[in-house]
């Protein structure tokens, strides 16, 4: 992509708040002083915004706070004035009733932050699974130069011996506690092994995909997914991205001018190939309809058939982020991607090099790591989407995390209403089911939970894990954590909570999966469905005042990212009124 950088010096954004001697000028630069701001600050230089979501409640996020003074210095180095901001945390771990349902809340919130104060340009310190795509989406919203640093994952791991991964390892425990073969005492002390540093989960969960999807779109400088919380080189990265901003606010490069639809593709590419989480499908599709570019689930079938996973990590492998880091990171995926013919190479980056110029020249150092094609985890790594008429608009499937023997199946449904009705029931040795049946969970999507929360990978019931059984296929409205695994058809859209056909299944229903068709089909007549659809009423918790109302009135269906419907869209960052 040509990228023509806008002439310097010139006039920028923040001299509305802090330039010439105006009443609001003298007004706004008297208040910043008392920091003690020297004068010259206020002469014209990128004003940089350094929207930090750390927080102690976001424990992936709580080392921001350091992070932020390396920024700084680069911000500093390159003759910018940085102002670092707190912004909202939406914490995967501790938010009620799921962290989903406040993506777009703090999208917005960050969006008018961006807007209404004098910001030139932002770097966005995010990490948590929530804080990399709100920022994201309040950025290209804006349209304000922005780059991403991510906070980096934990180090690796270790339970006796072995390497154990954040989330992955607590399905696979929590699991073997129900099974009878883990006691309580040996859980909670696996429990602290898996969380031993800093960091976002370590396992190519929802935290590190969106690290990585930032990079593979061009919104963070080459190789910042993959190093490690507490490595010095993270600190050297956000240095780096310190100075750049500031020569990209000089440049007028914006987040429009990258996040073109090629870099969406090389993103949804470079998901296939590291076994990214089925999270990122909705926050793409999110980020695009901020930015006005097309992208559909089919875009997510398409472009994912033809690439093969080949980074060898938890869930779908055996290593962690850590090892992903020595053996070269998303550097040496996306140029493998580029020898493949399966990237658009002159995709523009934040760097202002292209996606191909950064990585050409990169070395991949462990091919158990980064495995050569013919050793791929999966020959067709990309998000399967599946349709049919129990998903007239689409369900999502990791094939990577998922077991072959059941990709295609037939079984009775075994339906639980909500997640309330899940968990009365699952643990009941009197529960009419064997591995052979096919679960069913309604009222988990983004109006029905309300938020649409990471509970699509149900446990199996007791009685079948004794057995020795780990997987079975399971169907829902909701999400799954990306550090989870199994053959779980998600996002099942249109979903319960807005009439679709998942709210009308049946307990003794048969269901077929047929992945290689791409099929998810409830076997009862047309004429029965219509009458089932007819005869619905809903049964999802309503709301009548607060956050959750506006949520549920305005929020959109999975299919197209659960984006509020008024915030889809850029509207850019005009320079709005002031008066005191
Ligand atoms: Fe925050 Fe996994 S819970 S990164």
């Amino acid at each position: 992509m040509t990228f023509k950088p806008a002439p310097w010096p010139r006039h920028l954004r923040s001299q509305e708040w802090f330039g010439g001697n105006g009443r609001d000028q003298i007004y706004h630069r008297g208040w910043m002083k008392n920091q003690g701001f020297p004068h010259d600050m206020f002469d014209g230089r990128p004003v940089i915004g350094i929207l930090n979501t750390w927080s102690e409640l976001t424990p992936c996020n709580a080392h921001l706070n350091v992070l932020a003074e390396f920024v700084k210095r680069g911000v500093y180095e390159a003759g910018g004035f940085p102002v670092e901001v707190p912004v909202f945390s939406a914490s995967e771990s501790a938010f009620r009733p799921t962290a989903m349902m406040f993506r777009n809340l703090a999208a917005m919130a960050v969006e008018e932050q961006m807007r209404g104060q004098p910001m030139d340009g932002c770097v966005l310190l995010v990490g948590c699974d929530k804080t990399t795509p709100s920022l994201l989406m309040a950025a290209a919203s804006t349209d304000l130069p922005s780059i991403i640093v991510t906070g980096g994952p934990m180090l690796n791991g270790y339970f006796k011996g072995e390497r154990v991964g954040s989330g992955t390892h607590l399905w696979k425990f929590s699991e073997a506690v129900k099974a009878g073969e883990m006691s309580q005492e040996e859980f909670a002390e696996a429990e602290a092994s898996m969380s031993r540093s800093a960091g976002s989960c370590n396992t190519m969960g929802t935290a590190s995909t969106m690290a990585s999807m930032a990079e593979a779109l061009g919104m963070a400088l080459s190789g910042n997914a993959a190093i490690p919380a507490v490595d010095s080189r993270r600190r050297v990265m956000a240095q780096m991205s310190g100075r750049r901003i500031v020569q990209m606010v000089k440049d007028d490069l914006k987040p429009s001018d990258v996040l073109k639809k090629e870099a969406f593709e090389n993103a949804i590419r470079t998901n296939a190939a590291i076994g990214g989480s089925t999270n990122a499908v909705i926050h793409l599709l999110a980020i695009a309809g901020r930015v006005g570019v097309d992208l559909t689930l089919d875009d997510w079938d398409r472009c994912g058939r033809e690439v093969p996973t080949i980074v060898n990590l938890m869930p779908s492998g055996k290593y962690l982020m850590e090892e992903f880091f020595y053996a070269g990171g998303l550097p040496v995926v996306i140029k493998r991607l580029g020898e493949a013919g399966l990237l658009h190479k002159d995709a523009l980056t934040v760097s202002g090099q292209t996606a191909w110029e950064q990585v050409k020249d990169v070395t991949n150092h462990n091919e158990d790591v980064i495995l050569p094609a013919d050793k791929a985890l999966a020959k067709s790594g990309g998000v399967v989407v599946l349709k049919g008429n129990l998903a007239p608009k689409g369900a999502v499937l990791k094939p990577s995390a998922a077991s072959p023997q059941l990709m295609v199946h037939r079984g009775r449904a075994v339906v639980f209403e909500d997640i309330d009705d899940y968990k009365a029931k699952i643990n009941d040795e009197a529960l009419d089911i064997d591995e052979t049946c096919v679960m069913v969970l309604k009222n988990c999507g983004p109006k029905g939970y309300p938020g649409m929360a990471e509970v699509g990978n149900m446990g199996l019931p007791p009685k079948v894990l004794r057995k020795g059984i780990t997987d079975m296929v399971r169907i829902s409205d909701a999400r799954m954590s990306g550090t989870a695994y199994g053959t779980v058809c998600l996002h099942t859209s249109p979903e319960a909570a807005a009439g679709g056909p998942l709210a009308v299944v049946q307990n003794g229903d048969f269901i077929e999966l047929d992945v290689p068709n791409r099929r998810l089909h409830l076997d009862i007549s047309e004429a029965e469905l219509a009458e089932r659809l007819a005869a619905w009423k809903p049964l999802h918790p309503q709301y009548d005042s607060g956050y959750a109302w506006l949520h549920q009135q305005h929020v959109q269906g999975a299919d197209t990212g659960a984006d509020l419907d008024f915030l889809k869209g850029c509207r850019g960052a005009p320079v709005g009124r002031d008066s005191h």
